[in-house]
């Protein structure tokens, strides 16, 4: 029987793992550990006009960890007739396109595909709108609530006038700045009610439409940019992010060039570009962002996990930075040091998954690579007596997110072993069945 059961148990595991792989693909725009999440542009006519309509628009990101960070976010769409913007508050028009059949004062855009970026801070107040104006940057709802909003206000001329001939525009496209983002088509939905600042009064939009935009990471197309490494108090060995796990050092097709961070006038290497390309410090890795997560002690009820952050990108600082991560232990986090923390349920009961972001003006901001550029927080967690165990790496993460992105973690048969633990054979021919699948189903669909 036993003889039977491996390879049974082995190719059901192999079949589940298959299935969620062409899942995984075809459902397109799928984030297991946050199914839920989109942002949600709504259109809520507010005034008709001679001939069109004044238009709020809200872009809401419900993501519970991906935010838009700088340069921010560009909306564009298809008009479904031959609509104009006559003016705009809060956002503006990339471009302006051919408006020469207008006499007088020309509109702020002709084009039949406009698209549109958010205003700069410090706009002149009379340019603004209530939540516009931050350069396009949109915070993610679990970490900055008030800030995952952006709103622009247009004014749209040779449109309809009333509910029944306004015809919504077609083709809604996100980017954030890069592609990632699938839209829905537009869907007329119930009118927005506003309710007045003193709570006395509602009024309502004269017509409303949403569009539902969705991130997937297989088409976004990047290469990675984060990578784990690993190492535990009882193995003097620390597993270091796999080779190649963002690129391979003297390949500038892959992630530009990098640099050594011995370099001689390494300030003036850096800065003598203007470039917004990453130049990454060398590394076996080539990752932009290293987050190691070292098991520090073990007490009696308690165990205790120091995470560290690094920056390897000489031309990035990253502002509200955010981690996601797995691990089934997170039930019973008992303190966290320095650093936020909120645990996410995507499937309601299994609550294995936190996000972990810095405190504001203390270590939210994680500078550039050099001396500076990282943060490090310590979690305290409670065992559980029935669960718990250092043994087959269970103290490690499962899985590891910064800003959205999944990092690539060590392979599990790499993982710092408990001294005169035996040797697993069987899970490291299974891991590395699955990988050489998982990059099958990788290169399959690129
Ligand atoms: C968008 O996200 C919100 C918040 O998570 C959710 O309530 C809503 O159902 C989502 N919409 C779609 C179309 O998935
Ligand atoms: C248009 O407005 C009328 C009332 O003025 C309302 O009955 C109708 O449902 C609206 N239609 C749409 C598509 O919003
Ligand atoms: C939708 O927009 C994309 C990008 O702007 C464009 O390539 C595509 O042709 C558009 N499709 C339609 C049907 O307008
Ligand atoms: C439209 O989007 C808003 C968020 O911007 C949301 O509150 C509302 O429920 C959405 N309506 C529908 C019908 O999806
Ligand atoms: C760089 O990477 C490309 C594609 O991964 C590969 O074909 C090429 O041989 C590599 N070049 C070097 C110098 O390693
Ligand atoms: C990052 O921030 C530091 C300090 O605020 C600043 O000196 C540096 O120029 C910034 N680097 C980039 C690439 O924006
Ligand atoms: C998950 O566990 C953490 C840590 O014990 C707790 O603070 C949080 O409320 C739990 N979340 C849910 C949804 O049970
Ligand atoms: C946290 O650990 C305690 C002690 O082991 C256990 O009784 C409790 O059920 C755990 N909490 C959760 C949410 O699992
Ligand atoms: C520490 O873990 C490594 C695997 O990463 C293993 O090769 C080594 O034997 C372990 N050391 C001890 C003392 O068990």
């Amino acid at each position: 029987m036993g003889i039977f059961f491996i390879p049974k148990a082995t190719s059901c595991i192999l079949f589940l793992f298959l299935m969620s792989c062409t899942c995984f693909i075809s459902t397109d725009a799928y984030d297991p550990l946050d199914p839920n999440g989109n942002i949600t542009i709504k259109w809520d006519i507010i005034s008709w006009t001679p001939d069109g309509y004044v238009a709020a628009v809200t872009m809401n990101n419900f993501q519970q960890y991906r935010h838009i960070a700088s340069p921010g976010w560009s909306l564009g769409w298809t008009w479904a007739k031959k609509e104009v913007i006559w003016s705009m508050m809060g956002g503006q028009t990339t471009e302006q396109g051919d408006c020469s059949k207008f006499k007088g004062t020309p509109p702020h855009c002709c084009k039949k595909d406009p698209t549109v970026v958010d205003l700069l801070p410090g706009t002149p107040y009379n340019m603004q709108i209530a939540n516009c104006c931050k350069g396009g940057v949109l915070s993610s709802w679990a970490q900055d609530p008030a800030n995952s909003v952006s709103s622009f206000q247009v004014s749209v001329g040779r449109a309809g006038t009333t509910n029944k001939t306004v015809k919504v525009p077609k083709n809604f496209t996100l980017k954030a700045p890069g592609p990632g983002y699938t839209c829905s088509p537009a869907k007329i939905v119930t009118p927005t009610l506003f309710i007045q600042a003193d709570k006395r009064r509602v009024t309502q939009a004269l017509m409303t439409w949403n569009v539902t935009c969705t991130y997937s990471q297989f088409l976004a197309q990047k290469t990675p940019s984060c990578c784990v490494s690993l190492s535990s108090f009882y193995n003097d060995t620390i597993v270091p992010c796999p080779t190649c796990a963002c690129g391979c050092q003297g390949n500038s097709s892959q992630t530009g060039t990098c640099v050594n961070g011995n370099t001689p006038h390494l300030a003036s290497v850096v800065s003598g570009q203007h470039n917004v390309a990453p130049l990454v410090q060398c590394t076996s890795h080539m990752c932009p962002v290293r987050i190691h997560w070292h098991v520090k002690l073990n007490y009696k009820e308690y165990w205790r996990v120091k995470v560290t952050i690094t920056n390897f990108n000489y031309r990035m600082n990253y502002s509200n930075w955010n981690m996601v991560v797995q691990h089934p232990n997170l039930d019973n986090v008992t303190q966290l040091f320095s650093f936020n923390y909120k645990s996410l349920t995507p499937y309601g009961t299994i609550n294995d998954t936190a996000m972990l972001w810095g405190f504001k003006f203390y270590n939210d901001f994680l500078n550039q690579a050099g001396p500076d550029g990282n943060v490090q927080s310590e979690i305290l967690f409670r065992k559980d007596k029935s669960t718990f165990t250092f043994d087959k790496g269970w103290a490690f993460p499962r899985r590891i997110y910064f800003n959205g992105d999944n990092c690539v973690m060590p392979p599990p048969d790499a993982y710092p072993w408990l001294p005169n633990a035996g040797f697993r054979q069987e899970a490291s021919l299974l891991a590395l069945v699955m990988s050489s699948l998982v990059a099958l189903a990788f290169y399959a669909y690129v």
